[in-house]
């Protein structure tokens, strides 16, 4: 499949009104999951079956080199569950080939990666992001209704064609996996794995999403330091997210654990790094993923205009700050908006 069309050609970086670059592009390319997360996936959803407006793999190719006129370097694919898209690694690797992308990652619940990792990291994927909220067999179900055997597969898979980096991502849920992280934090040590700690965000409209399982990154970090010390780790940003990394270290670890802590909610200077835009599975561009506002992006290419435009639109849109201690809450699930 070739779909790289090469009408553009790399441009300079962006910067939106607030003085930030905007280089790095999330591009869900699906709202469909094989799982249901308990804080992702409201309960019987089926948004999606009156949906099929999907980006077509070209239409998708189209607008990432469009992105890159404007100077986004760095994408991610997620979903959704990217792995699910059939055509997937024909996705990937289009990507990967512009000329203006400077790393590509995915982000995936793991669970198709073990039969795909060789074809993702030959695609040109550098580094992937598996979620993972809980390694007991039970409670991983209960969270996210799927089959904890398939992911570690998939990690082990995945540690096998040495990509650069491999993250863990686990959404902080009290009452439910906090009796989990330390586990996780050993599992994560012993491979030398960064563990990302998430607070969780009111993306959906789901029972988990309430006041009283909300943990913040605060009460975990001091909870940690009554088994073990944090230090931060400065100009540490692997896969150019939003976590704070710090060094945990512990007698009861083999080796140093690298966490990051992602206080999407209680970090008062969250937004100040951003340097995102988000484009959503049925073509929509939102500049930021806790505010209302949408750019649509996929009408723009189906009327023929120039994708640039909606870019820049978006660029243009950018909020300083979310709202979602505001209340916000959001006209669609995080599966449609993609992490
Ligand atoms: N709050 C916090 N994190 C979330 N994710 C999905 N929904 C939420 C939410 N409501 C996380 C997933 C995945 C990443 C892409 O986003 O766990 O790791
Ligand atoms: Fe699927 Fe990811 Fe949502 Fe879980 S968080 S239901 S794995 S899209």
């Amino acid at each position: 499949m070739n779909l790289v069309s090469s009408t553009k050609s790399p441009g300079p970086a962006s910067k939106d009104s607030y003085g930030r670059t905007i280089d790095y592009l999330r591009i869900s390319v699906t709202d469909r999951c094989n799982e249901r997360c308990l804080y992702c996936m409201p309960e019987g959803y089926k948004g999606w079956a009156q949906k099929p407006e999907h980006l077509t793999a070209g239409e998708l190719i189209r607008s990432v080199e469009a992105a890159t006129s404007l100077g986004f370097r760095k994408f991610r694919v997620t979903g959704g569950e990217p792995l699910i898209r059939k055509d997937i690694i024909g996705i990937l690797r289009a990507i990967w080939e512009l000329p203006g992308t400077q790393t590509l990652g995915l982000s995936t619940n793991g669970t198709r990666l073990a039969p795909l990792a060789r074809e993702i990291k030959q695609a040109g994927v550098r580094s992937v992001n598996v979620s993972l909220d809980a390694l007991d067999v039970d409670l991983y179900r209960r969270i996210t209704g799927g089959d904890i055997g398939a992911v570690l597969a998939g990690i082990e898979a995945a540690r096998e064609q040495g990509f650069e980096v491999i993250k863990l991502n686990c959404v902080l849920m009290r009452g439910v996996n906090e009796g989990e992280y330390v586990k996780l934090i050993e599992f994560a040590a012993e491979r030398a794995m960064p563990l990302r700690f998430i607070e969780l965000m009111p993306l959906t409209r789901t029972d988990v999403l309430d006041d009283s399982n909300f943990l913040s990154i605060q009460e975990l970090m001091s909870r940690l330091g009554g088994v073990g010390a944090l230090t931060a780790i400065d100009n540490y940003r692997p896969g150019h997210g939003p976590a704070k990394y710090y060094e945990f270290q512990s007698d009861r670890l083999p080796s140093p654990a690298r966490l990051g802590f992602i206080g999407a909610i209680t970090s008062p200077h969250f937004c100040e790094t951003c340097n995102k835009l988000r484009l959503t599975a049925d073509g929509k561009l939102r500049p930021c993923l806790g505010r209302l506002g949408e750019i649509d992006l996929l009408g723009s290419l189906r009327a023929g205009e120039d994708p640039a435009r909606a870019f820049e639109e978006a660029i243009a849109n950018k909020p300083e700050n979310h709202e979602f201690l505001d209340r916000y809450v959001p006209g669609r699930p995080m599966t449609a908006i993609g992490g």
